[in-house]
C-alpha cells in the first residue's frame, strides 16, 4: 500500500479519484480550498481520508501536503473555458501557479511520481482529426494557455530533475457528481439538471460543434494506469485521455433528452468566446503505453449519468 495525495480531491474527478484509492485500501490525503470543489462528493470517505482545507496558490501549505506523500495526482484547477475568458487572473494564479507549486512541493518532499490533470483544450482548432500528442498545440483560450503550461512545466521537471510526471490530457469527462448547478458546469451536467427541472437548455453556436465525450471511469482507470506504468514508457510524455469517438452537441442533447423523457427541442444562442469547435482524440498512445482502454461508452455513461441525476435531483 502507498500515500496518495489527491489535489481537487472535492472536485468532479478529484473525489472519484479519491474513492477509487480508498477503495484499494491506500492512504489518501485530499486537498481542496472548496472553490468549485463540493463537500458532498467526499462525504461517504470523510472518516477515511485526511482532509486539507487549503489553497493550490498557498506554496507552504502544498508544500506540507506532500510531505510524506509517494504519489500525487494533480487534478485541483479553476475550470472552464469560459470563466477563464470573463476573468483570467483567479484561473491563471491556480492553474499555472498552483501546479508549480505542487511539482516543487512535491520534488522536494521526495515524491516519486505525478500524474497531472491537462485539457484537449490545448489543440486548439487546428485543422487534422483525430487529434495527436505529436501535433504542435495552439491553445485559445485562457484556460487552454494555462493547462498547457502546466504540461510544459511537468515536462521541465522530468528533462532537468529527472522528476517523473505524467500529462493526461482528458477530452470532456462527464458522469456522476459533476456539479450541474454553476453557469460554468460541463455541458452534459448542466442539460441534465436543467431538463430534469423542466428548463429549457441553450445550445450555443449550431449545435454541429463535437466532442469526444468521456465518461468517469476511463479517467480513473487511466490515472490509475499512469500512476503505475514503467518510468521509461510514460516520464515526461502526454498521453489524450478520452474514448475516440466525436459526438455532437445537438446528438448528445437528443441523446439526454431521450433517457429524461424530455419534450422540448434546444434554444439556441451565440458561439461561446474561446470555444473550441470540434474534439476528437487519436488514443493508440495510451492504449499502446498504459495499457488503456474505454471502459464505459457514450451510450452507456449517458444511461449512467442520467439515472444519477435522476436519483440525487429529481425533486
Ligand atoms: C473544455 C475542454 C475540456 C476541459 C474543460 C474544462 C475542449 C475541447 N475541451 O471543455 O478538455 O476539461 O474545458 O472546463 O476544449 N455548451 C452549450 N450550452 C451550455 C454549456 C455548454 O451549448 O449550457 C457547449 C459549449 O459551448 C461547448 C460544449 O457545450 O461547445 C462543451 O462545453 P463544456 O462542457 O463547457 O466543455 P468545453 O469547453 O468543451
Amino acid at each position: 500500500m502507498a500515500s496518495y495525495l489527491v489535489t481537487g480531491a472535492a472536485g468532479f474527478i478529484g473525489s472519484h479519484l479519491v474513492r477509487a484509492l480508498v477503495a484499494r485500501g491506500e492512504t489518501v490525503r485530499a486537498f481542496d480550498n472548496f472553490e468549485t470543489g463540493r463537500r458532498v462528493n467526499l462525504e461517504d470517505v470523510l472518516d477515511r481520508i485526511d482532509l486539507r482545507e487549503e489553497d493550490l496558490r498557498d506554496a507552504a501549505a502544498v508544500r506540507a501536503a506532500c510531505e510524506g506523500v509517494d504519489y500525487v495526482f494533480h487534478e485541483g484547477a479553476l475550470p472552464s473555458v469560459p470563466r477563464s475568458v470573463k476573468e483570467p487572473r483567479p484561473s491563471h494564479e491556480t492553474n499555472i501557479d498552483g501546479t508549480f507549486n505542487v511539482l516543487d512541493g512535491a520534488r522536494t518532499a521526495g515524491v516519486k511520481r505525478v500524474v497531472y490533470a491537462a485539457s484537449s483544450s490545448a489543440y486548439g482548432n487546428q485543422p487534422g482529426f483525430p487529434r495527436v500528442e505529436t501535433m504542435t498545440p495552439q491553445p485559445i483560450s485562457p484556460y487552454a494557455v494555462q493547462k498547457l503550461t502546466g504540461e510544459l512545466y511537468l515536462q521541465s521537471f522530468w528533462k532537468v530533475y529527472g522528476f517523473e510526471t505524467v500529462c493526461l490530457r482528458y477530452f470532456n469527462i462527464f458522469g456522476p457528481s459533476q456539479d450541474p448547478e454553476s453557469q460554468y458546469s460541463g455541458v452534459m451536467a448542466r442539460f441534465a439538471l436543467q431538463m430534469l427541472r423542466g428548463e429549457q437548455p441553450t445550445i450555443f453556436g449550431d449545435g454541429e460543434q463535437g466532442r469526444d465525450f468521456t465518461y468517469i471511469d476511463n479517467v480513473v482507470s487511466a490515472n490509475m494506469l499512469a500512476m503505475e506504468a514503467p518510468a521509461a514508457d510514460v516520464a515526461g510524455r502526454v498521453f489524450n485521455i478520452a474514448c475516440g469517438e466525436r459526438h455532437t452537441l445537438n446528438e448528445t442533447y437528443h441523446a439526454l433528452a431521450g433517457l429524461l423523457k424530455y419534450p422540448l427541442p434546444p434554444l439556441y444562442g451565440p458561439t461561446r468566446d474561446g470555444d473550441v469547435r470540434d474534439s476528437l482524440a487519436d488514443i493508440t498512445a495510451a492504449k499502446t503505453q498504459l495499457g488503456y482502454k474505454p471502459l464505459v461508452d457514450f451510450s452507456e455513461g449517458l444511461r449512467r449519468t442520467v439515472d444519477w441525476y435522476r436519483e440525487n435531483f429529481a425533486s
